[in-house]
């Protein structure tokens, strides 16, 4: 995939984004944007360095510097590939960190050392020493947004476009019990993709590793009490309310959401995947289930398709990425990500195990 190329005068930024942008981002903001991009982009080639944005990133800088947007499992394969000498990765830490274990020759910095993840905060290293004692056998799954420690005690990680894929392969290869960490409304609703029992596992309040009956000698995924702190938000009244208002409507919701919300919405996938699924679609109306600066992402460049979000709800930790944050990244070197040799190993099998059983791109 080639990286994607931005007008390299600030007249000729500034109408790039007023072109996607007009409509959303006040005129002077934009002016101001152009110019930090034009200079992001300058520094960018003579430092030799890669940008890679999410998909939540905010709009001008989603449209003015990344090389590469995606979501996390696009960017990951991108940061493994390449050669340049700095990454830097405007989304949150466990996607820079992700980025790192698979590429450690490379500077990886993170414009904001507040990008955090309330998934990836719900568990440590040693809740998954916990677990595997007292689920011994049982492969374990991560979901991408954990810490590395996390990563380095499972077997593999999955990202929301491959969950199912992940715990299917592992049943295929003999398992009967996966522990599936630590989103529990992904882990449930990959389970329900599967067909297969669901049991929950958490902490009580002595600090022990409690679940629920776990079904004997069946399939059964064993979740853990995660919870990102944006999805958990929506409600099936919230789809209620906007279809009767708007009938026709076509919800998109990220599998991060309850798995009452995935039923009450049309459609579900990565933010990649939706993303997808409304050009597909080309005109029509939509909600979309997931952090609000993505709606105006997807409208910049669809413009025929009508938005209709529950816009208060922003990740905080994504919104900490501004492109003045981008550019101090750059000048400063800051703020440098590091994994330790040996937890970088362990973690990178997890993630290079998920890797081989994707199909090749
Ligand atoms: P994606 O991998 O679907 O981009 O999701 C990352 C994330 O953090 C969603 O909240
Ligand atoms: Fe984490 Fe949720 Fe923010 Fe995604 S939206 S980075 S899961 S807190």
């Amino acid at each position: 995939m080639d990286p994607i190329e931005y007008p390299r005068s600030v007249r000729g930024m500034y109408r790039h984004l007023r072109d996607r942008l007009g409509d959303v981002v006040p005129t002077y903001e934009l002016k101001m944007k152009a110019e930090f991009a034009v200079d992001i982009n300058r520094i960018k080639r003579e430092r030799n360095a890669i940008i890679l944005g999410h998909n939540y990133m905010e709009p001008a800088l989603f449209h003015s510097v990344p090389d590469y947007t995606g979501d996390s499992l696009e960017l990951s394969r991108v940061a493994a590939s390449s050669t340049c000498d700095i990454i830097v990765f405007c989304g949150v830490k466990f996607m820079a960190e992700t980025a790192k274990i698979l590429n450690p020759g490379r500077m990886v910095l993170l414009p904001s050392p507040k990008g955090g993840c309330s998934l990836a905060e719900s568990i440590t290293a040693a809740d998954v020493r916990a677990l595997k004692a007292k689920f011994p056998g049982a492969p374990v799954v991560t979901y991408v947004n954990t810490y590395a420690g996390v990563k380095a005690e499972c077997d593999y990680c999955c990202t929301s476009s491959n969950s199912a894929a992940v715990v299917r392969h592992l049943l295929d290869g003999g398992a009967e019990r996966v522990v599936f960490l630590p989103d529990e409304y992904l882990g449930r609703n990959t389970a329900s993709e599967l067909d297969l029992p669901f049991v929950l596992a958490y902490k009580d309040d002595g600090g022990d590793i409690v679940s629920g009956p776990v079904p004997q000698g069946g399939p059964v995924v064993i979740g853990w009490r995660g919870r990102c702190e944006v999805h958990e938000q929506f409600t099936v009244e919230d789809v209620q309310n906007v279809r009767k208002q708007f009938p026709g409507v076509f919800v998109l919701a990220h599998p991060e959401c309850s798995p009452e919300v995935i039923d009450a919405a049309d459609f579900s996938g990565s933010t990649s995947a939706m993303i997808r699924r409304v050009q597909q679609m080309e005109t029509g109306r939509y909600l979309l289930l997931t952090e609000c600066s993505m709606g105006d992402n997807i409208v910049s460049s669809n413009p025929k398709a009508e938005m209709i979000r529950l816009c208060s709800l922003r990740c905080p930790h994504m919104g900490e990425i501004t492109l003045e944050q981008t550019l101090g990244a750059l000048l400063l070197n800051r703020y440098e990500i590091d994994v330790p040799g040996e937890v970088r190993d362990r973690a990178r099998r997890s993630l290079e195990r998920m890797i081989a059983i994707l199909p090749r791109r």
